[in-house]
């Protein structure tokens, strides 16, 4: 367990304007950690910021997540105005449903830019900056479906995939340097995400069982924090989920196909 001072914390927050990444936002700032948050919406970020009897300070620079302008003004004001930073979260994402042979290119480029690239890029620009900070924690948030494919979501899948993929090279080559890598998988959660879908017709339809609250996820991932987890995998059916697929791929790959049949 990592005994952090989390009013001495600096934390920048990715997707912060709703669902896991204001409520990891909010839950830091009542620990009295300075949150930098970050997302395109500025109203919703300018009300997180506002909000009264939090210990900690949530301050915030709105823009795209995949302009590498926007990372660099981001990682610039750090400099300035922290000099580090210990807690990087790259949990903006977006997603979409829907069969891939019937879907344009741009969903899948549109998908990888915001879940995966800026994800990356980010941590790179951000990287000299943790090295200056207290116990440096890079915490991605992956998906159950960072761990097991189902159909009608393959550029989700292969998004949340290769941040989980960069995530576990990445964790072992920045040991030596004191940064830490998790991962942080949760599996259906009630929030805006299913809103905002890239090139998804409106009737399309999510199929899941049961869905935790995004404060849930929020207290799971200062937990691992904390922790100093790798890797967790979020809610009962998001374990057994991905279980089945180490252990009994073929059935899994049986029930799946029935869900992907129109
Ligand atoms: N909801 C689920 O069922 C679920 C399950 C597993 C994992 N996750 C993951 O959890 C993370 C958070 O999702 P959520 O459920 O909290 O959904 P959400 O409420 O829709 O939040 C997504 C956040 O990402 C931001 N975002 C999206 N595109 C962006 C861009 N181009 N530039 C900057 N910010 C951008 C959004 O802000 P703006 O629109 O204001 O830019 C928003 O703040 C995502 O990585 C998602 O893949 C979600």
């Amino acid at each position: 367990m990592l005994k952090r001072d989390w009013s001495q914390c600096k934390a920048l927050v990715t997707g912060a304007s709703s669902g896991i990444g204001e409520a990891i936002c909010k839950q830091l700032a009542e620990r009295g950690a300075t949150v930098l948050a970050t997302a395109r919406r500025e109203e919703r970020l300018r009300a997180l910021s506002e909000q009264d009897g939090l210990p900690g300070r949530i301050h915030y620079i709105a823009g795209d997540i995949t302009s590498p302008e926007h990372r660099a003004t981001l990682a610039a004001w750090i400099e300035r105005e922290w000099g580090a930073l210990d807690i990087l979260i790259n949990n903006a994402g977006s997603g979409a449903i829907g069969r891939f042979d019937e879907a344009s290119s741009d969903r899948l480029r549109k998908i990888m830019e915001v879940d995966f690239f800026a994800s990356v890029e980010l941590t790179r620009t951000c990287l000299p900056l943790m090295r200056a900070g207290v116990h440096p924690t890079i915490l991605n948030i992956g998906s159950v479906l960072s761990h097991v494919a189902v159909p009608l979501k393959s550029e989700y899948c292969a998004a949340k995939f290769a941040l989980r993929g960069w995530a576990e090279s990445i964790r072992t080559e920045l040991a030596s340097q004191g940064i830490h890598v998790l991962m942080l998988s949760p599996s259906t959660t009630k929030s805006e995400f299913f809103n905002s879908l890239i090139d998804t017709s409106p009737d399309a339809e999510s199929k899941s069982f049961g869905a935790m609250s995004p404060e849930d996820v929020a207290r799971a991932a200062i937990r691992s924090l904390e922790r100093r987890r790798r890797d967790a995998i979020l809610s009962l059916g998001g374990k057994a989920l991905v279980w089945c697929g180490r252990l009994v791929p073929g059935i899994l790959d049986r029930v799946l196909r029935k869900s992907a049949t129109k």
